[in-house]
């Protein structure tokens, strides 16, 4: 009997990242919240780096698209979020703008649950190690604790902005402090879909590790969606994340330059009896 025989109806996920409000483009972000309102998603995921420099004004156009988004958003803060050059602020209220600004005026959160599924949101941005973030002790406690009563049915999902792992197949990376630790948490909770961002380059896969956990779950890795801060050969993009019973699906949606985000990258995944995600021929 399939896990997911008791699951009617599909979830679309969008995966947003690293939009670097002040250093944004206009036009894309337009397109991208008209894209949002045509295609509806269930769930929306901004996996950090809202603003370039942690300003007040990049705090508020932030706010301001995301009010515009009409599904739910899970939000999780990025290096970028954090004031780099003001060391008061740095070290002493580091994301107080972020909170002030984008989680108590907004209807975002970090914690979503429905029948289908279950999204956790991480705060991986760190004083201390700006560039790189860290997964906390304590985190791994709340990963635990918030998956143990979503039913087995349903999909699992953490969101990072520093990844946890490099996808399989891809160039390595550099991941957040005590990765590998959280990746037996997360193994442990039976999440099965890690999203993240903060490279900016759009990558999927089975986790890149040496642990014997690597089929159990995904990997997904976001571009940046509407930043000037693109990386070589890439431009910019978004995932589109569809999960319909056991089929999880992997869109990368690639910014064409002029108007809209289209399909440009396909990966394809069920989810079998034995709980291993299984890559299927697209
Ligand atoms: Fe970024
Ligand atoms: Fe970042």
């Amino acid at each position: 009997m399939l896990r997911f025989q008791k699951l009617k109806a599909m979830r679309l996920v969008a995966h947003i990242s690293d939009l670097h409000f002040g250093r944004h483009d206009a036009a894309i972000v337009g397109a991208l919240i008209a894209q949002f309102g045509e295609m509806c998603p269930h769930l929306v995921v901004l996996s950090g780096d809202l603003t370039q420099r942690a300003r007040s004004s990049q705090f508020a156009q932030a706010k301001h698209f995301i009010n515009r988004i009409k599904a739910p958003v899970v939000i999780v803060p990025g290096n970028h979020d954090i004031p780099l050059y003001n060391v008061m602020h740095r070290f002493f209220s580091p994301l107080e703008k972020y909170r002030r600004h984008i989680r108590e005026t907004s209807t975002s959160g970090d914690w979503y649950v429905d029948d289908e599924l279950a999204v956790l949101g991480l705060n991986t941005a760190r004083s201390l190690t700006w560039k790189s973030g860290r997964v906390s002790i304590g985190q791994m406690g709340l990963i635990r604790r918030r998956f143990e009563h979503i039913p087995q049915a349903a999909w699992k999902i953490i969101v990072t902005h520093h990844p946890i792992a490099s996808a399989h197949g891809e160039p390595r990376i550099e991941l957040a402090g005590r990765a590998m630790l959280a990746l037996r948490a997360i193994a442990d909770a039976g999440v099965h879909l890690l999203l993240s961002g903060h490279h900016h380059r759009p990558a999927s896969g089975h986790p890149a590790s040496d642990l014997l956990l690597h089929e159990t779950m995904l990997v997904v890795h976001a571009g940046t969606a509407v930043s000037t801060r693109t990386r070589e050969g890439e431009g910019n993009s978004y995932n589109l994340v569809c999960l319909d019973g056991p089929h999880a699906t992997v869109d990368v949606m690639r910014w064409n330059g002029s108007h809209a985000f289209e399909p440009a990258r396909r990966s394809r995944y069920r989810l079998n009896s034995r709980g291993r995600l299984e890559s299927e021929i697209v």
